[in-house]
């Protein structure tokens, strides 16, 4: 038997995990104009999208930015070759990464595009405070240059092509240039510091370790100017050179929050974000930010950020993607699921079976029917519908009492604490697996308790109303708690059960602990039937796949 007492003590004192209105910074790669939208985009987005969703309905400040990639050689050379200026070329391709945000669900605070003038501005900016700091200067380059290419190459890829353009077999000409370097050679001690003193400044552990093992090569000096191009910004004290396009977006991270203009308005709403909480990367743009966005800052006398998680690749039915094979779980083929089991699926996936660990995840179509199947029609669809059809058969609809019982040994109110705190700190860490596994776990203990219990049983026994009350309860209140927990993943399933269990929540209030607590469905509440997710045909070709297992 459990009193009144009892259940008030969960709720005055949750175990937190996070500080409320603790300012948090989490931000994707910008993306490059000169592709489209594909899967590894929408992965990068995803996961920071849920944990934003997350520590925002914790209570926690969130900044979550996202944002394009717009300069350089390649925009330069694929708007020529359309015959349209680069900013138009840019303009266009931005517009369907913004709308990848929107159609994807995506919670971004800003889209920043490194063509916008207060990004340029501030780019000068700091890349000025970087010449005063005598952390950039003039050096001079002499290299291979292949004129059609517009390249340098190195003296063992000069040397195989016998001093040959591999692209047009013109000989290749000795060239010399000026550039602008970034002394990165300088810090190789404090970054070597840095790495000792904040152990998780790269996650996971086996991508520091690469960092690391590259790092005691030792560090050189990088150009951070061209001249052979102008589709880029100038440099502030010789506009001839065109500064570097990855210095260029880097700094974008700094830009959206106004902290090389510290007149703007970003800058008084925003400054308070830095240093990032989270830069999500993949792991094959990892050098940059770990090694020279690190070594900038510290040069620009700026925090670092506190991680740098580099997530692995997606694969697709166990081959790399790849333009070559024309495999690229492109925009129509994530519609193309995202139609078939919807957005909330597509995200659980992305969520749940996601590259963040130090290996690649393979993409089959077989594997996303099966998870589907197994974790929403079978675990949470079917304790949803199971639950609201029992309160309705039993109990008109009307949420039953607690009748403050205890039953078969089941501490309700400890063990959704327990999952509450667990999973929200698992979120925190940014293991998203580990978080959402840990809801559709307390779902699954939600049926295992029906199974033990049997309510359609005692259904029969007038006697064993209070009992039966008490279970149902405790079934869809466990339910309601396990459902605020899959929000972030999967936000407009759980609204519809939350409009089916007759409550209103708007995570954006940050009211997670105070809404986790045990007793938060009122007696007498209208609960409706629901059927969450229905039960699909495999696809065909999962078909042949497990015939032929
Ligand atoms: N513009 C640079 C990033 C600058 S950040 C200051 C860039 N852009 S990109 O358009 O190429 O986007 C790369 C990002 O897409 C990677 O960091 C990675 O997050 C994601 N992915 C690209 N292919 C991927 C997979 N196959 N799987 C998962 N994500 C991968 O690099």
């Amino acid at each position: 038997m459990r009193t009144e007492a009892h259940r008030r003590d969960f709720s005055a004192h949750p175990t937190m995990a996070t500080m409320p209105g603790e300012p948090i910074y989490i931000t994707t790669p910008i993306y490059y104009v000169n592709d489209k939208p594909h899967i590894g985009h929408a992965y990068s987005t995803t996961v920071c999208d849920v944990y934003a969703r997350f520590m925002r309905f914790a209570g926690c400040d969130v900044f979550f930015l996202t944002g394009t990639d717009e300069h350089g050689i390649k925009v330069e050379k694929s708007a020529k070759a359309l015959d349209i200026t680069p900013q138009e070329l840019a303009d266009e391709n931005a517009k369907t990464f913004e709308d990848l945000m929107s159609q994807l669900g995506f919670t971004n605070d800003d889209f920043i595009r490194t063509t916008q003038p207060r990004h340029v501005k501030q780019v000068q900016e700091l890349v000025k405070r970087l010449i005063d700091a005598d952390a950039v200067y003039l050096g001079e380059f002499e290299g291979w240059y292949d004129e059609g290419q517009e390249e340098y190459y190195t003296e063992t890829k000069a040397k195989d092509n016998n001093y040959n353009s591999p692209v047009n077999k013109a000989p290749l000409v000795r060239a010399k240039e000026s550039n602008y370097y970034f002394r990165l050679s300088a810090f190789q001690q404090p970054l070597e510091q840095l790495f000792k003193d904040q152990p998780d400044f790269v996650r996971p552990q086996a991508r520091r370790n690469e960092v690391l093992g590259r790092l005691r090569e030792g560090l050189l000096d990088v150009p951070i100017s061209r001249t052979n191009f102008s589709w880029g910004v100038p440099m502030p004290n010789d506009p001839e050179h065109i500064i570097y396009v990855w210095i260029d977006a880097l700094m974008n991270y700094v830009t959206a929050l106004g902290l090389a203009d510290s007149d703007s308005d970003e800058f008084k709403a925003r400054s308070k974000y830095w240093p990032a909480t989270y830069h999500v990367i993949g792991k094959e743009i990892l050098w940059f930010h770990a090694v020279i966005w690190p070594a900038v800052l510290i040069a620009l006398k700026l925090p670092l950020p506190k991680c740098v998680y580099a997530h692995s690749f997606w694969i697709r039915e166990g081959q790399k993607m790849s333009k070559t094979l024309g495999n690229f779980i492109d925009l129509p083929t994530m519609q193309h699921y995202i139609d078939t089991y919807s957005l909330d699926m597509w995200r659980y996936y992305m969520a749940t079976q996601g590259p963040l660990g130090s290996t690649d995840a393979d993409f089959s179509s077989h594997h996303f029917h099966e998870i589907y199947s197994s974790d929403l029609v079978n675990t949470l669809g079917n304790n949803a519908s199971r639950v609201t059809a029992m309160i309705n058969k039993y109990f008109d609809g009307k949420i039953p009492s607690e009748n403050a019982m205890q039953i078969a040994d089941h501490d309700w109110p400890a063990i959704c604490n327990d999952v509450v705190n667990t999973s929200e700190s698992a979120m925190k860490e940014l293991d998203l697996s580990g978080s959402i596994s840990l809801a559709i776990g307390l779902v699954r203990k939600i049926d295992a308790f029906i199974n033990l219990t049997e309510p359609f049983k005692l259904a029969k026994d007038e006697s064993k109303a209070d009992e039966l009350g008490a279970i149902l309860y405790q079934c869809v209140e466990a339910l309601r708690i396990a459902s605020l927990l899959l929000w972030p993943v999967m936000p407009t399933k759980i609204e519809e059960l939350w409009r089916a269990l007759g409550i209103s929540i708007e995570p954006n209030t940050g009211n997670l602990h105070e809404l986790a607590a045990w007793g938060g469905l009122q007696l007498g509440g209208k609960v409706e039937k629901i059927a969450l997710f229905p039960r699909l045909e495999a696809p065909a070709e999962t078909q042949k796949t497990s015939s032929s297992a």
